[in-house]
């Protein structure tokens, strides 16, 4: 896919940033000041300045162990491998299922990341659909019909990016129930876990699971809003005793590159433990103002069809290219609406689905308030008259 989206210079207007998954970036979603303190402690005591095991060090991987068991999936310090940012996790979780020429499930509009790491190791991917008219759940009988005697795991991304979505607890143990019918292991992309918005419940794959083995993904970066400190992990949740090998494994391939940067590893336990409780809840609340606010004004504006966000940091929009005079597609919209406008959002092609775009809504609120004119504007300047 070629893409052209050049920022434009001589434009006056500013900016508007809504492209990029990062919450760090206008720096109003703020990393709390104790997660920042735990760092500098292990930096000053200058103990964590060395290598330490491939999987983890033992007191980080007991933390992470503790803080993300739930009653049904208790875990410990040996089921978690700690990597270099979650898409370390993604990396070591589809090496270990898939051998080159195997066949994997991940969704569609899904995060690019998955299909590059496979394909970079010879695994072939297929794209199973999400529904927009349900809110992104995933089309259970299109799942179904791709499964074959060469597929080797169904990839799952809950919260989803670039979805917005949070699936309820019925729609987990069906894609579960089908996992099970088919002896398949889940990957549980669950980097966005309980980012979800006020009346939204959050349930992890794991916790739902009693015979399918899940490899869970999780990290840092977007719950305590450090993607720069690349610290991710894998949590093994196996209540069958069916990945002995692919525990084996998992270690096996952590020794390829020795692990994530100690010093905040180290500082895990007190990240993890002696954070604000009330810093989540209150982000969580911020991006839901934020999200609810474009999903209400886009769904004013003629052309546009915003999909209901209940998660993390995005907003799909549909774009109905039928109602405009020279839009030609999502990629057509993206570009004009950037040089025209000056927002800059990602056209859905760059996630597999065409004619929609994506909307990373961290900014500050003001700037989105902006963005909602400047999108009505250039909606209205296109329609066919
Ligand atoms: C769904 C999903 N998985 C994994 C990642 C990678 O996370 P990290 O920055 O910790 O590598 C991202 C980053 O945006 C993501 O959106």
């Amino acid at each position: 896919m070629i893409m052209q989206l050049v920022i434009p210079t001589g434009n006056p207007k500013s900016l508007i940033r809504l492209s990029l998954g990062d919450p760090t970036v206008f720096g109003n979603l703020d990393t709390p000041d104790s997660v920042v303190d735990a760092v500098i402690k292990q930096l000053k005591n200058k103990k964590n300045n060395g290598y330490t095991h491939s999987a983890g060090m033992p007191e980080a991987r007991a933390a992470i162990a503790k803080k993300y068991s739930t009653p049904n999936a208790p875990l410990t310090a040996n089921d978690i491998v700690i990597t270099s940012g979650c898409s370390g996790a993604v990396d070591l979780a589809i090496k270990v299922l898939c051998n080159p020429g195997d066949k994997m499930l991940i969704p569609s509009p899904g995060f690019s990341l998955y299909q590059t790491i496979a394909s970079h190791f010879g695994v072939r991917c297929a794209q199973y659909k999400l529904i927009p008219e349900k809110q992104f759940e995933v089309d259970l009988k299109h799942l179904e019909s791709l499964i074959d005697d060469d597929t080797k795991c169904i990839l799952i991304n809950n919260p989803g990016n670039p979805t917005g979505s949070n699936f309820s607890k019925a729609h987990i143990l069906d894609i579960i129930a089908l996992a099970e019918k088919y002896c398949l292991p889940i990957i549980a992309d669950e980097i966005y876990a309980n980012q979800v918005f006020p009346g939204q419940e959050f349930h992890y794959f794991g916790e739902l699971s009693k015979e399918v083995p899940i490899l869970s993904l999780n990290g840092l970066a977007k719950q305590y809003c450090v993607p720069g400190w690349r610290i991710g992990w894998v949590a093994i949740q196996d209540k069958q005793d069916r990945f002995k090998n692919v525990r084996n494994g998992l270690l096996s391939l952590s020794q390829l590159i020795m692990g994530a940067t100690t010093p905040i590893q180290a500082a895990i336990p007190d990240i993890l433990f002696n954070t604000d409780p009330s810093f989540y809840p209150t982000m969580n609340s911020t991006l839901a103002k934020h999200a609810l606010f474009l999903y209400d004004k886009l769904s004013q504006v003629s052309g546009l069809v915003p999909i209901k966000p209940q998660a993390c940091l995005y907003l799909m929009v549909g774009i109905d290219v039928n109602k405009f005079s020279d839009i030609k597609s999502d990629v057509d919209f993206s570009e004009k609406l950037l040089q025209e406008e000056m927002v800059f959002v990602l056209p859905g092609t760059c996630f597999s689905i065409p004619n929609f775009i994506r909307l990373v809504y961290v900014a500050p609120f003001e700037q989105l308030e902006e963005s909602a004119v400047r999108f009505a504007d250039f909606c209205s300047r296109h329609m066919k008259k």
